[in-house]
């Protein structure tokens, strides 16, 4: 079996706990492990920007043994017609594993139906599951673990990092609570998993508008860019409706003492987030940009080697 991890519930519970213990253990002795080492190859493939995605994957790939190709696919055939199943069935004879940063869904979802090693989701415009992992790793450091905990999100419910959250949180066994304004809430097929999923970790799932409800007593506030990689030109107003869920000090002041913020970066200063909460001293987001080095080589090495030890991997 090929697992990919096209959405934060493509791990299970165990799963996602595995790969968090495993970053820790590579965070802890950076140079240790080389799964890689060959070396191995894994394609890192970009439609988006991109400045901590690109670099964790590249770093992390070698230092793991492998060789990190990092692609941006204006280069390729992927404008030209060439179908992203073809392009998956081509680079699968070269690369231990293919990592995508696109727009749609569908797009990473037909790359996977190609590919016959592991697709990992490097953002789409619904989910960004490998900044979660980064993120409950920074909780589970900073908190000594990620079940029990409250995680607010405030700002675009409806965007990627919403849904992520949702996702991921409730597997990691959180109460995660989402607000987002009027015509920017969460969606409801995403609340609905993860309420699903809350239901075995005994997490929860609370979808709300006020932001200050939201965050009241919450032990971890995260937020993310009123305007995501493809929207800038969508003609709605991404900054009135969203005013009152800047996460400023008198937002945070509703918190947990001792709360955390999160932003996955890059950040819209004076915009979602202020100077005074981005740098001060309840702000964890420069370890959570860290922490996606750790986190991916973590999930790399789950993911290589849970389908290269699969029983039917060898199979003709
Ligand atoms: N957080 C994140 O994915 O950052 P980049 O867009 O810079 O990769
Ligand atoms: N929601 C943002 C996240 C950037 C890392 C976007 O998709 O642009």
């Amino acid at each position: 079996m090929i697992r990919h991890f096209l959405r934060d519930d493509d791990l299970s519970p165990a799963e996602q706990a595995t790969v968090l213990e495993l970053a820790a253990r590579m965070k802890a002795d950076r140079f240790r492990y080389q799964p890689l080492t060959g070396p191995r190859s894994v394609a890192v493939l970009f439609d988006k920007q991109s400045l901590r995605t690109r670099t964790s994957f590249d770093v992390g790939i070698a230092e793991l043994g492998g060789h990190p190709l990092i692609v941006d696919t204006q280069g390729t055939h992927f404008g030209r017609g060439e179908t992203l199943a073809d392009a998956a069935r081509a680079l699968s004879r070269y690369v231990a594993a293919i990592v995508l940063r696109t727009y749609g869904d569908d797009r990473i979802a037909e790359l996977a139906t190609g590919a016959s090693v592991p697709v990992v989701n490097a953002l789409t415009d619904g989910y960004h599951p490998c900044q979660l992992l980064a993120d409950l790793l920074t909780v589970r450091e900073r908190f000594g673990g990620t079940a029990g905990r409250t995680l607010a999100y405030v700002g675009d419910a409806a965007n990627n990092m919403a849904n992520s959250y949702l996702l991921a949180g409730a597997t990691a066994g959180m109460h995660v609570r989402v607000a987002g304004p009027v015509g920017f809430s969460a969606d409801p097929v995403v609340v609905a998993r993860a309420a699903e999923i809350a239901v075995g970790t005994g997490g929860s799932v609370s979808v709300l508008t006020d932001p200050a409800e939201a965050v009241k007593g919450a032990d971890v506030i995260a937020t993310d860019t009123w305007t995501s990689m493809g929207q800038e030109d969508d003609g709605l107003d991404r900054i009135t409706p969203f005013l009152p869920y800047q996460v400023n000090a008198e937002l945070l002041a509703q918190a947990a003492p001792g709360a955390i913020v999160l932003h996955c970066l890059p950040a819209h200063r004076g915009e979602e987030i202020t100077d005074e909460v981005l740098d001060g001293p309840q702000s964890a987001v420069f370890d959570q940009a860290e922490n996606r080095l750790h986190a991916q080589k973590a999930l790399l090495t789950f993911l290589i080697e849970a389908t290269t030890l699969a029983p039917d991997a060898a199979a003709p």
